[in-house]
């Protein structure tokens, strides 16, 4: 029989790009969005938040497998706690995937500074925890900073007239390759914790936002800060980083040249 694979932030910038891959995969591809939609390409869309519990319920009725890529900046703990309750509730036992970010394990949370500055860190790795004591079968993948976040960033701060970056490296890497993976591991057997995976290079917050500037031939000053805490000093020495796991081939000076390209 055909498995429905239901996708928690099917409408997101990695979503978007992992519904195509399940389609052609042949599986019936469920998505949960906080906005009601009509079906399209295949896609059945269903209404459920996982802020609220309202319809996540009926998200997950009839589900072989729960791809949970639903995340904001905070509270994913709470979010996926919420999904696993309403799988129990559904009385359905699917192999949940959940994406989560290289470093999670690693950066300890502890101060009310560090809850400041890397609060999604600690939301994240709430989140892993949840999945792992689900008691259902499950996978996790922890990824690097997207080239698509990265440009959000530099971009954002690049409006300022005096711009300031944090001591912190990226290893920016292509969401495609992140969907793609995320996808064999779907369609996979419930693996645990699987290798993580970053993109090609690694480079310094101003690196990244120097190219930007620099692409834009707008002449900025770029000045770099220490994040304050333990937990920023941890992330600063590079526990967001995997370069034994470096993937793909598109490097972010790539990646801006056809973003700035179609901008
Ligand atoms: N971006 C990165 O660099 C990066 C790196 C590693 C891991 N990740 C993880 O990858 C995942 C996807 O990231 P992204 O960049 O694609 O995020 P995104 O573009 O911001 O999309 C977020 C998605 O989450 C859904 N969502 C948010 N709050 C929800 C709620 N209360 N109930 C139900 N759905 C909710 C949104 O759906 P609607 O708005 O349609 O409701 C949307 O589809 C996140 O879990 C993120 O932590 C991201």
């Amino acid at each position: 029989m055909t498995k429905t694979v239901l996708v928690t932030g099917g409408t997101g910038t990695l979503g978007k790009l992992v519904t195509p891959l399940l389609r052609e995969a042949g599986v019936n591809i469920r998505v949960m969005s906080r906005t009601a939609r009509e079906a399209r390409d295949g896609i059945e869309y269903v209404a459920g938040d996982l802020e609220t519990g309202e319809g996540v319920a009926a998200a997950v009725a009839g589900v072989d497998t729960v791809l949970h890529l639903a995340g904001t900046t905070k509270g994913d703990g709470d979010k996926a706690r919420t999904l696993v309750q309403a799988i129990e509730t559904a009385g359905v036992f699917p192999h949940l995937v959940f994406i989560s970010v290289v470093g999670a394990e690693r950066v300890p949370v502890e101060s009310a500074i560090d809850r400041q500055t890397m609060a999604y860190m600690a939301s994240k790795r709430d989140a892993e925890l949840v999945v792992e004591n689900s008691g259902l079968p499950w996978t996790i993948l922890r990824a690097t900073q997207f080239h698509d976040l990265l440009f959000t960033m530099v971009s954002a701060l690049g409006k300022l007239p005096l711009v300031p970056v944090f001591n912190f490296q990226f290893q920016p890497i292509e969401t495609g390759e992140v969907a793609a993976r995320l996808v064999e591991l779907t369609l996979g057997e419930p693996a645990g914790y699987v290798e993580e995976i970053g993109g090609p290079k690694i480079y310094t917050m101003k690196e990244l936002e120097r190219s930007y500037l620099e692409a834009l031939g707008k002449k900025r000053p770029v000045f770099t800060m220490k994040a304050p805490g333990k937990a920023s000093r941890i992330y600063a020495q590079g526990a967001n980083l995997t370069p034994d796991h470096a993937v793909g081939e598109r490097t972010w000076e790539e990646f801006l040249a056809a973003k700035l390209a179609t901008a």
